[in-house]
């Protein structure tokens, strides 16, 4: 990320979101209507001079994925709940809209929304300009993962760490080092039992055929110029073996095929996954 600006990638991924809303095609993958609303009104103008960009295949791969894992980390939710977890915490939440949708299950239970600082104070300002409001049980935690220590964090924010709390953590561990990961892991490993933490990874080479390492080359030049390049990928083997190292005692790789078959069987949108990006569920 560029120093004092927030994350391009948060609100590439709150566009797609939107997008999605609009173009694709019913039952949508992810109920997001805030989406456009916080990223105001140029919205509907960039969506009309983006119409053909957006049906190419890697939009169309993008969107899918942002879309899945966020409705994949929300079912999870959905289920910690109803085994008594009433702390959720979203690490590098970005535009994230969960918290604020009406209705939505987070409402019920105490929410951290932990982000770099600058994106932090750039959602903040969003979410005052489209005036939504934020609920009492709603905490804005400013983090950089790889300086500051997120259990210091949360406790200040009133965070419990005597009991169980549900992590989603979408889009972000790729961007940061393999240190600051297992940082976290470690963390989150440290709670209470039923704790849990969801989120996505990209596929390590070694787990990949020819073809597609070629394309994973294409992929990976793509997000560094984007200047937000990926620092640590993994394969979901060796991830769910750290895991367990960590303190976690149920992992589920819930990988591309898996994810294609819950959410995406019998869609005419054209809407896909592939494997670059897989989704990743540990319980303490
Ligand atoms: C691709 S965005 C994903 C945002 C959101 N989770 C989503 O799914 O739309 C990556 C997020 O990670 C955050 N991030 C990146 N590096 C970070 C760091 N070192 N510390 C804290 N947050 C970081 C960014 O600010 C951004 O919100």
């Amino acid at each position: 990320m560029e120093s004092g600006k927030h994350s391009r990638m948060a609100e590439g991924s709150a566009y797609l979101r939107a997008v999605h809303m609009v173009i694709d095609g019913e039952p949508k993958i992810l109920q997001d209507p805030l989406a456009a609303t916080l990223l105001g009104p140029g919205f509907e103008e960039r969506l009309s001079a983006d119409r053909e960009r957006l049906a190419t295949a890697p939009l169309v791969k993008s969107r899918s994925l942002i879309c899945m894992r966020s409705r994949f980390a929300e079912d999870e939710l959905a289920v910690a709940i109803g085994r008594g977890v009433r702390q959720y915490v979203l690490l590098g939440a970005g535009l994230d809209t969960s918290p604020y949708r009406p209705g939505h299950p987070a409402g019920q239970i105490d929410t951290f929304e932990i982000d770099h600082p600058d994106t932090q104070r750039w959602k903040l300002e969003r979410l005052h300009r489209a005036g939504v409001a934020i609920g009492d049980r709603l905490h804005h935690v400013a983090v950089d993962f790889e300086k500051d220590s997120l259990a210091g964090r949360l406790a200040a924010s009133g965070f419990d760490r005597e009991q169980p709390a549900f992590f989603s953590w979408l889009g972000v561990s790729y961007y940061l080092n393999r240190e600051a990961v297992l940082d976290v892991f470690r963390f989150v490993g440290s709670l209470p039992a039923g704790s849990q933490i969801v989120f996505d990874f990209v596929m390590d080479d070694t787990e990949l055929n020819r073809t597609e390492r070629e394309a994973m080359k294409g992929i990976t030049a793509m997000v560094q110029r984007f200047g937000e390049p990926w620092l640590s990928r993994f394969g979901p083997q060796e991830l769910q073996r750290t895991l367990r190292e960590l303190g976690f005692s149920r992992t589920e790789h819930f990988s591309h095929a898996l994810a294609s078959h819950r959410y995406f069987e019998g869609r005419t949108d054209g809407l896909y996954l592939d494997f670059t990006t897989q989704m990743m569920s540990a319980i303490v």
